[in-house]
């Protein structure tokens, strides 16, 4: 069957240099023959996680969303902005949220466990929030997401993109493309 893809950046900043990537990967995974639906994490108004919310009130709208998305997806492409050398606060937290349970019966972390990741960064700066991927694919692998070896940081973000969304350099294009290859191939290989 068609492989399902979420892909999502870990910026919420309107001209995100993240975003903008997440356009290129899941464009060459559709390509590839994968379904991907592309989400804005600002949409889903996730409030700062808070246990005492969470045993008062359960999970917030955008939470049980994210956690619907996921179900019904079979692989993530995350594109990760790098603050202070690790991944953002907002991506975190969405990470959070999701692998709390919706119901006490719901077993752990089963918004992760068994998904396939591929992840990518970019940044204004010389290392392109390489340093915020070593966390984030820690993070994932602990969470039980299988995260592909692929890797790529974007670095100099800001002159990276043509007006029309690409990336300029044919080797940074072909590098965040092989990652979403790579992922809709792995999930055919896991589908059949
Ligand atoms: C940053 N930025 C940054 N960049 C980087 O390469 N390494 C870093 O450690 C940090 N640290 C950092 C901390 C904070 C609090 C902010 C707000 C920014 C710069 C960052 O890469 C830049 O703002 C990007 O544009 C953020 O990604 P989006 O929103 O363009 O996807």
């Amino acid at each position: 069957s068609t492989p399902k893809i979420l892909a999502f950046a870990g910026s919420t900043r309107t001209d995100s240099f993240n975003k903008k990537l997440i356009h290129v990967a899941a464009n060459a995974a559709r390509a590839a023959g994968a379904e991907v639906t592309v989400i804005d994490l600002r949409d889903l108004e996730l409030p700062l996680y808070d246990q005492d919310d969470e045993e008062a009130h359960g999970l917030p709208p955008g939470a049980l969303r994210l956690k619907e998305l996921m179900a019904t997806h079979d692989g993530l492409l995350i594109s990760s902005p790098e603050y202070n050398s690790s991944l953002s606060a907002v991506l975190k937290n969405a990470i959070d949220w999701a692998s709390r349970k919706a119901t006490p019966d719901e077993p752990a972390l089963s918004s992760f466990t068994g998904k396939v990741a591929g992840i990518m960064s970019a940044s204004p700066g010389g290392l392109g929030g390489l340093r915020g991927l070593v966390h984030l694919r820690s993070i994932l692998s602990n969470i039980k997401v299988l995260v592909l070896p692929q890797q790529m940081a974007i670095s100099a973000a800001h002159k990276a993109f043509s007006e029309d969304g690409s990336l300029k350099d044919t080797k940074q294009h072909e590098a965040i493309a092989e990652i979403a290859v790579r992922l809709a191939v792995v999930l055919q290989k896991l589908n059949s």
